[in-house]
């Protein structure tokens, strides 16, 4: 072999070498110095495939992971995604312009459409699902946040964060001014009618006028709307077989759009209550009293034995039904 053909050949081994070097996973310092500086710019990083297997799986790790694997393709119809999506990066911002800002813990991203393989390796079948990698070992259990107890609200977010990781995050939410815009047009509201009838205030001495209003206010509270409030449910959820689940399966947790179908059920209950006492008060008309009656009972059992089963279904073990199974 001539000498130039030697040094051809030590090249191009070099080349192949250095090639592969750049195919070989980085360094534990490579991997937090690109994360680091990929998560000033941007609190929440989105990964593919590789990307996650680089920087999530991958290791060693000093690092905790945090990431919400979702469906944000409008296409994929997820409403729940996009405000989970907001709650998260709330969490993640909050998170970027804290004190204790370190390179201890970052937020990440996979969507579906980028990295259907991470979802598949994972067994993931709906979304959003939030799941913490911890610096050393595999995700347990309780690694994954459980959406149907505790909800996606950045408050509880961060409280999960916090149990899995020792790291303390206060969600800074930029305040929000739509309640006080409501009160303030519900006010004016009030205020603008009572001006217009200045002449004719009789409702406000009208028994019907307060007595719906107090079964308004009753139906909101007893149907859970401040627990709504408080926890931040999502409305309703698709179930693993596709299905949509209206009725939380357990006591632990409900849906919103099922408060809702609750304080419609109870109001039902009260119109026939209230439909059976008309008939019963009516000193006249014999067959419109029979009419009142029949309707009002019907409501009454039939709504009854509805909210009597719903209960059935979450609170498992309770003996009693009516009607409904
Ligand atoms: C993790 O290891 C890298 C490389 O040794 C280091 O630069 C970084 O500060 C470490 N992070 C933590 C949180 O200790």
């Amino acid at each position: 072999m001539s000498p130039s053909a030697t040094l051809l050949l030590f090249f191009g081994v070099l080349a192949l070498l250095s090639l592969a070097e750049c195919k070989k996973e980085l360094t534990l310092s490579e991997r937090v110095q690109q994360l680091s500086d990929a998560a000033l710019k941007k609190p929440v990083l989105r990964f593919n495939g590789d990307k996650f297997k680089q920087y999530v799986k991958g290791t060693p790790r000093n690092y905790s992971m945090i990431v919400m694997f979702t469906a944000l393709a409008p296409s994929r119809q997820c409403g729940i995604c996009r405000h989970a999506h907001d709650e998260f990066q709330l969490v993640a911002n909050s998170w970027r312009y804290s004190q204790g800002y370190s390179n201890k813990l970052y937020f990440s991203l996979v969507d579906f459409d980028e990295g259907p393989d991470v979802f598949q390796q994972l067994r993931l079948n709906s979304a959003p699902v939030f799941m913490h990698f911890p610096p050393k070992g595999k995700p347990k259990k309780v690694d994954t946040l459980d959406i149907q107890r505790v909800g996606f609200a950045a408050e509880n977010i961060a409280r999960w964060v916090a149990e899995r990781t020792d790291i303390q995050i206060r969600v800074f939410r930029p305040p929000n001014y739509s309640g006080l815009l409501a009160l303030v047009v519900l006010l004016a509201l009030v205020v603008g009618l009572l001006y217009l009838r200045k002449n004719n205030l009789d409702f406000l001495y009208n028994k019907t006028t307060w007595a719906l209003g107090a079964l308004a206010f009753t139906f909101a509270m007893t149907s859970g709307q401040m627990w709504n409030h408080i926890r931040g449910p999502p409305f309703l959820q698709k179930t693993q077989s596709g299905n949509i689940a209206y009725i939380h399966g357990s006591s632990q947790g409900q849906f919103i759009v099922e408060t809702y179908i609750v304080a419609l059920l109870n109001a039902a209950v009260a119109l026939g209550m209230i439909l059976m006492v008309e008939a019963a008060n009516k000193r006249d008309d014999v067959r419109k009293r029979r009419i009142y009656a029949i309707i009002g009972l019907g409501l009454y059992a039939f709504c009854f034995s509805l909210l009597l089963s719903i209960f059935r279904s979450k609170a498992h073990g309770y003996p009693y039904s009516f009607l409904l199974k």
